[in-house]
């Protein structure tokens, strides 16, 4: 957390009894449940849950990338004071603007044919941040993007195509790409779990960065504990589609109220006190909030 938010400017994202209903074959599935949180500038806020408790589908749901005809949502979905909830078109005022994801999967997000350079000129283009006949202007932009998220000698790495970065390198890309249009709001769904420890660090203190330098708020998902207690301001603990406990990060870890949040932190393979033994701590950021 850097700039302390003041709550009584409106959130970036105000979720209130947001529900998902998912048509299936098997039936129809209540995928969330009810639920109800908010995210102000400089604020990160993380849904944590066991595998199907509904991470992805809140996530997905808010940025209205469910299929209209398979996904029945119902509550109220504020972002940045726009309601997404009451009218379909109003997300294309806030997505890639306003708001932005990080997917999940590097390597199936970006695209096997094209260079970096060129999924980083489209996204750069669609903000409206250069025009696609000035040349120049999108290499420099980009270049400045893929500085900005710590990409070494970035002019060479535009002429890449994916299978040839590391996995790290690539979700670095994702970030820069989300960051394209400078959003105020970045919505994060599991962006290091395809990453080994060490380089899930550098991923998470370089979103802690961003944050620093541009008070953005954070929507992460996430599964790992360990992950939400390093970053976090508040934890929204989910199973079955609802929030079984909220709070904010200390009290989460040092206090589960529920049996699930205790399960997910013995998962946690080392929860040591906050600023001791970092080497035995395996996802030690710099930028780790205390
Ligand atoms: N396309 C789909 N068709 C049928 N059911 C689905 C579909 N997508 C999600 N679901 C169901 O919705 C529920 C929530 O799934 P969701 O993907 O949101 O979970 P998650 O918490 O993101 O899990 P994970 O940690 O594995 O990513 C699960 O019961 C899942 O089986
Ligand atoms: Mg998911």
């Amino acid at each position: 957390m850097t700039a302390q938010p003041t709550f009584t400017e409106q959130p970036l994202l105000e979720v209130r009894d947001f529900q998902v209903e998912l048509i299936t074959d098997a039936g129809i599935i209540r995928a969330v449940d009810s639920v109800s949180f908010s995210i102000h500038r400089g604020e990160t806020v993380t849904i944590i849950g066991e595998s199907g408790s509904g991470k992805s589908t809140t996530a997905m749901g808010i940025l209205r990338l469910l299929p209209e005809d398979l996904a029945v949502l119902s509550g109220t979905v504020l972002i940045d004071g726009v309601d997404v909830t009451a009218d379909p078109k109003a997300i294309d005022k806030v997505r890639g603007k306003t708001l932005a994801l990080i997917p999940q999967d590097p390597m199936t997000a970006l695209s096997p044919v094209h260079s970096i350079g060129s999924q980083l000129f489209e996204a750069i283009r669609i903000a409206g941040a250069a025009s696609a006949k000035d040349k120049g202007a999108l290499q420099a932009r980009a270049v400045r993007l893929l500085e900005q998220v710590h990409i070494p000698t970035p002019e060479k790495q535009l002429k890449k195509y994916p299978h040839q970065l590391s996995g790290g390198m690539l979700q670095r890309v994702l970030i820069a790409i989300a960051l394209a249009s400078e959003p105020q709001l970045l919505v994060a769904d599991e962006p290091t779990s395809a990453l080994d420890v060490t380089v899930q660090g550098g991923i998470l203190d370089l979103l802690l960065e961003l944050q620093e330098q541009r008070g953005i708020g954070i929507l992460m998902i996430t599964h790992d504990l360990g992950v939400a207690r390093l970053i976090s301001d508040r934890i929204h603990v989910m199973k079955d589609g609802s929030f079984v406990e909220s709070g904010d990060v200390q009290q989460i870890v040092d206090h589960p109220a529920t049996e699930y949040t205790r399960a997910l932190l013995a998962a946690v393979p080392v929860l040591g006190p906050w600023d001791e033994t970092p080497a035995a701590t395996p996802l030690t950021t710099t930028g780790a909030k205390p």
